[in-house]
């Protein structure tokens, strides 16, 4: 990719052109539309335009630049580490490899929780900078009056309930959400709260499905599960966990591809050609004359270590 644009004679690896890149491009309102009409969205985790390409073509709904770069691109063990300039120069990655699939980004561990006008400011900066048209952050029904400044100022909320790993810290690890009648109820008034707040919509992470179901019931925006059972309007998981490429994967993100095994083998692939002097072909030629007259240049030079 780096290299002067030359033809040559390796396939091509662009996505190919499918009847969905010609949709029009995806809203709100065709995602609003979809939930009402029962049509499930399909949402992935990405990071990077080139990726953002294919997915497009794929016809996936919507890309998340997940605050999961920073463990999967960056190697943290948790969200919580993700920058927040890192994850808006990302965001604007994507949506330029993916100009027609709405694009949700994630609001980073304290990018928002000190003060709402920060936080109002920083998912500006994700719109405009970033070019997202969504942003998601991880909340309870306590951040609802920040919910409603952002929807006051124009800027589609996620509202993530449930699981929230932004807490890892605090909780001492991934936990599930609404285990208890209790816990469930509480997730049921989070999301009331946040969808009266002006929440455009709802991500439930890690929580039973017949909690997800009665919020799916009650919700009037459309709600998307990562772990949450078949009854959300759509689905998201990580997009390394479904292409084979993570030590493990949690059981609702079954693999579909072994990327993983595949770059393996590409790689040692590479590293064996490398040893065997086997490139492809060489492209960057020289003129006979600028070859003559080159040879003659280094001939008279003195040579490196000789005594001018
Ligand atoms: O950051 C992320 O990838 C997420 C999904 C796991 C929902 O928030």
């Amino acid at each position: 990719m780096s290299a002067p644009h030359t033809p040559t004679s390796t396939p091509s690896t662009a996505p190919p052109a499918s009847a969905d890149s010609a949709r029009p491009g995806i809203s709100v309102r065709s995602i609003v539309k979809m939930a009402r009409q029962g049509d499930a969205f399909a949402c992935l985790t990405c990071y990077d335009a080139t990726t953002a390409r294919w997915l497009e073509a794929a016809g996936v709904h919507i890309l998340l630049v997940g605050d999961t770069a920073g463990e999967v691109v960056l190697g943290f063990p948790n969200t919580v580490h993700t920058p927040l300039e890192f994850l808006i120069t990302l965001t604007a990655g994507v949506k330029r490899g993916a100009p027609s699939t709405l694009i949700m980004a994630d609001m980073p561990f304290m990018s928002y929780q000190a003060d709402d006008a920060e936080g109002v400011r920083n998912a500006g900066r994700f719109m405009t900078e970033g070019l997202a048209d969504l942003v998601k952050l991880e909340v309870d029904r306590s951040f609802a009056p920040l919910v409603a400044k952002l929807a006051r100022a124009g800027v589609p909320v996620v509202a993530h309930i449930g699981s929230r790993p932004q807490q890892a810290k605090l909780q001492g690890g991934y936990l599930a959400a609404g285990k208890t009648a209790d816990a469930a109820l509480a997730l049921l008034d989070d999301a009331k709260a946040l969808v009266e707040a002006g929440a455009a919509m709802l991500l439930i992470e890690a929580a039973p499905a017949e909690v997800a179901e009665a919020i799916v019931r009650e919700a009037r925006v459309p709600v998307i599960g990562c772990g949450a059972g078949p009854a959300c309007h759509g689905q998201v998981i990580v997009l390394q966990d479904l292409l084979g490429m993570t030590p493990w994967q949690p059981a609702f993100a079954i693999p579909g591809a072994e990327v993983g095994k595949a770059i393996l083998a590409a790689a040692k692939g590479w590293v064996s050609r490398v040893g065997a002097r086997e490139l492809g072909a060489h492209p960057y030629a020289m003129s006979d004359a600028e070859r003559d007259a080159f040879t003659k240049a280094v001939a008279l030079r003195p040579r490196a270590g000789s005594r001018a």
